[in-house]
C-alpha cells in the first residue's frame, strides 16, 4: 500500500517529536520514500542525524537548504509539497496549526503545506489547556472543513510530568491513518485530458442597480469540485457567480445574472467532456429592471417577473456525443422522486440531490449530504466535507463515462 508513496514528514517542536522518528521508521519498512523536514523548534527535541540516517533523503530544515540532487541551489520550496503523494505533519503544535491555517508560509514546512496538492494529515500534539483553547479548536476546524484530516491527540502522560488530553496518537495509529487516506485517493491524474466546466453560486437577478433576487447558494461545492477536478488532472473552468480563491490552472469565469451564466456556459459546452450545473440559477427574473434606484418614496415596486433560460435542460437538449452531464437538485421535500423527475425531464447523466433543509447539508454550508442518482441507480454520500462530496460526484462521473 505504502511502496513508492512519497511522503513528506513534517515534526514540529513538540516533545513528542522523538514519537515521529518511529512514525518515520515505519512508513520507511512499509516502502514509503520519506522525506523529513524539520522545524527550527522540532530541532531542540531530536537530531537532524536520527532522522537522516532513518529517512530516503536528508532531513530538510530550511528553505535555504541546499539541493544536492538539482546543482546544489536552494530547494524550490514548492518542490517538496508538489511531489508529495502525502503530507503528514507529526507532531503538529498549536503554532503550526494556526500558521497552516492562516496560510503564513515562513518556513520550509508550513510553505511546503501550501504548496501541496496532496492529502494532508496532521497529528496534533500539546499540553491539555492548548488543545482544548478555543483558537486551537477553531483553526481545527477549519482546516478539517478544508479536507485536512486529523489524528487527534490521546489521553496520556505528557511533558512535565503533567498528563491529560494532547498526547501524539500512537505512531500505529497515524500510520494505519496515512494507509486509509492513501487508499482512498483517487489514482491521480484519473481525469487527466479531460475538459470540465462546472458552474458555482447564485445567480442575482437585478431588479434596480442596488437590489437583486437572489438565492442562498456560496459556491462552494462548486468550487470544491473545481479543486478536485483539477487535482485530478482536468483541464477545469469554473463559471460563477462568487468569488473565491482557487489554485492556479483553474479558469474562472465570473457572472451574475442567470443569462450571463447561460451564455458563458453554453458558449463553452460544446467543446467539454464534462459539464457539471452546480450553481443555483434563478429561475426568475424582474421582467424589467428599473436603470435607477428606486427610491423608498415611490413605495412599494410591483416587481413582475418572467422565467429564465433552463440552461441545464438545454445542455441536455444538446448534448454532444461522450459528453458527461451532472445536475444537482436543491430539494427541501420528497427528495429522491423530484431529483428522478429532474434527471429525466433535463436529460442529465447524473443528478446530485440535496435535501437543503437538512441540518449541516446544503447552501452556505462547509458539509452536505447527498444522494447522486443516474438511470442505473442511486448512490447515497454520508454528510462529509464538500470536498469529500466532490470526489464522490467526479467518481460517478467515471464510472457513468465507462459505460458511455
Ligand atoms: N438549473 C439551470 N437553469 C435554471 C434553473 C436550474 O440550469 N434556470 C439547473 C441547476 O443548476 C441544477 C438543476 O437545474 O443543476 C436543478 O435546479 P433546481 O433549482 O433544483 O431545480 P429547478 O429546475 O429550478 O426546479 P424547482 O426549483 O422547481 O425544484
Amino acid at each position: 500500500m505504502l511502496a513508492g508513496k512519497r511522503i513528506v514528514l513534517g515534526v514540529t517542536g513538540g516533545i513528542a517529536a522523538y514519537k515521529a522518528v518511529e512514525v518515520c521508521r515505519r512508513l520507511i519498512d512499509a516502502g514509503a520514500h520519506v522525506t523529513p523536514i524539520l522545524t527550527e523548534g522540532a530541532l531542540h527535541f531530536v537530531g537532524e542525524t536520527t532522522f537522516s540516517a532513518l529517512a530516503s533523503e536528508p532531513v530538510r530544515t530550511s528553505l535555504w537548504d541546499v539541493d544536492h540532487d538539482q546543482d546544489g541551489s536552494p530547494i524550490a520550496h514548492t518542490r517538496l509539497g508538489q511531489e508529495a503523494d502525502l503530507v503528514l505533519v507529526a507532531p503538529a503544535t498549536a503554532r503550526l496549526l494556526s500558521d497552516y491555517r492562516t496560510g503564513r508560509s515562513d518556513d520550509l514546512l508550513t510553505a511546503t503545506l501550501i504548496a501541496t496538492r496532496a492529502p494532508v494529515i496532521v497529528a496534533p500534539a500539546m499540553h491539555t489547556e492548548m488543545w482544548e483553547h478555543p483558537s486551537v479548536s477553531e483553526n481545527l476546524g477549519v482546516l478539517r472543513a478544508r479536507g485536512v484530516h486529523v489524528v487527534p491527540p490521546e489521553e496520556g502522560r505528557l511533558a512535565g510530568g503533567d498528563s491529560g488530553a494532547g498526547r501524539l496518537a500512537d505512531p500505529s495509529t497515524i500510520v494505519a491513518r496515512v494507509e486509509s487516506v492513501l487508499a482512498k485517493q483517487p489514482t491521480s491524474g484519473d481525469l487527466g485530458g479531460l475538459r470540465i466546466l462546472i458552474t458555482a453560486g447564485g445567480t442575482r437577478e437585478p431588479i434596480d442597480p442596488v437590489r437583486y433576487i437572489g438565492n442562498r447558494s456560496s459556491g462552494k461545492q462548486g468550487f470544491a469540485l473545481a479543486e478536485e477536478a483539477a487535482a485530478r488532472g482536468a483541464d477545469v473552468t469554473v463559471v460563477a457567480t462568487v468569488r473565491r480563491p482557487v489554485s492556479t490552472g483553474i479558469e474562472v469565469v465570473t457572472v451574475e445574472t442567470a443569462d450571463e451564466m447561460h451564455d458563458a456556459v453554453v458558449s463553452r459546452a460544446p467543446t467539454c467532456d464534462v459539464v457539471v450545473m452546480a450553481a443555483a440559477v434563478a429561475d426568475f427574473r424582474p421582467v424589467t429592471t428599473a436603470g435607477s434606484k428606486i427610491k423608498k418614496a415611490q413605495g412599494p415596486p410591483e416587481v413582475r417577473l418572467e422565467p429564465t433560460v433552463d440552461i441545464l435542460a438545454a445542455l441536455g437538449s444538446s448534448k454532444p456525443t461522450g459528453q458527461t452531464l451532472v445536475g444537482f437538485a436543491a430539494e427541501t421535500d420528497s427528495v429522491r422522486q423530484n431529483a428522478e423527475s429532474k434527471l429525466r425531464a433535463k436529460g442529465a447523466d447524473l443528478i446530485v440531490a440535496n435535501d437543503v433543509s437538512a441540518p449541516g447539508a446544503g447552501f452556505e454550508h462547509d458539509t452536505n449530504e447527498v444522494v447522486i442518482l443516474s438511470t442505473s441507480g442511486a448512490i447515497e454520500v454520508a454528510k462529509a466535507d464538500k470536498r469529500v462530496i466532490a470526489r464522490a460526484v467526479l467518481d460517478a462521473v467515471i464510472s457513468t463515462r465507462s459505460s458511455q
